[in-house]
């Protein structure tokens, strides 16, 4: 066996340098490793994508960096504070909309997409993510259940208010949450908020009347 590996390493060291015109030294690849992960080439921008897609902000940088670890304690606080500040309610103290509106921004997952049509309202793919109405039986698990949202939490203005955030920010409550941002990035307007709001807790919206079965 001994004499076998040493009788092949020059013949395998010929085979390389023949085969590779500029074999990269040690040194260099250890390099191209260690340089930070650049995307940017595998993108090219279309439609209403563009490349500044790529941009991250601070939060997603912060939340990036700290992947799979725990993030400082003050810069939870700084994701938080700022995402709480940029909070706008209801300029009409009025949260609900109409359900049926809700219903369907819930289920659409369109919108902002390269292949999307920038003159349609944006969905707010909540299915993807969430169990909704228990009627509904394809939905995603990343994230908890709202069934019986509603029902089960009431409509007090703590409530009401908590949910709006929710919407608007994810981060002001879960520093580096995996949720859309839906008012803060302008995804789902005014107005489509109040509707998803409906649509979590009107009495007569689906998500209130059934509680959903268990996986
Ligand atoms: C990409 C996945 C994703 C999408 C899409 C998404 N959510 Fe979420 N949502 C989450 C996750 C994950 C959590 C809980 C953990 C966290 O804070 O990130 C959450 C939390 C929530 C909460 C707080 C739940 C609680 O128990 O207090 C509400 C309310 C909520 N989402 C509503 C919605 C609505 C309504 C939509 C659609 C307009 C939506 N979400 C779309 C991932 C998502």
């Amino acid at each position: 066996m001994k004499t076998l590996r040493t009788a092949s390493l020059p013949l395998l060291a010929a085979l390389f340098a023949a085969g590779c015109g500029h074999a990269p030294k040690a040194g260099e690849t250890a390099a191209a490793f260690d340089a930070p992960l650049d995307i940017t080439g595998s993108f090219a921008p279309r439609g209403q994508a563009g490349m500044d897609r790529l941009d991250q902000d601070e939060t997603q940088r912060i939340c990036s960096e700290y992947e799979g670890k725990p993030v400082p304690p003050e810069l939870v606080t700084t994701i938080m504070e700022a995402a709480n500040a940029g909070i706008r309610f209801p300029a009409d103290g009025n949260y609900l909309g109409d359900w049926k509106n809700g219903e369907k921004i819930a289920k659409t997952g369109t919108g902002l997409q390269s292949n999307d049509d920038p003159n349609l309202p944006n969905g707010g793919n909540c299915y993807a993510c969430h169990q909704m109405a228990a009627e509904e039986i394809a939905y995603g698990t990343i994230a908890p259940s709202l069934g019986l949202y509603g029902k089960l939490r009431g409509n007090s203005e703590p409530i009401l208010k908590y949910t709006w955030t929710r919407l608007w920010n994810s981060h002001a409550y879960n520093a580096c949450s995996h949720m859309p941002r839906f008012g803060e990035k302008k995804i789902l307007d005014e107005q489509q908020l109040k509707d998803v709001m409906a649509y979590l807790f009107d009495p007569q919206s689906p998500v209130n009347l059934e509680a959903p079965g268990k996986d």
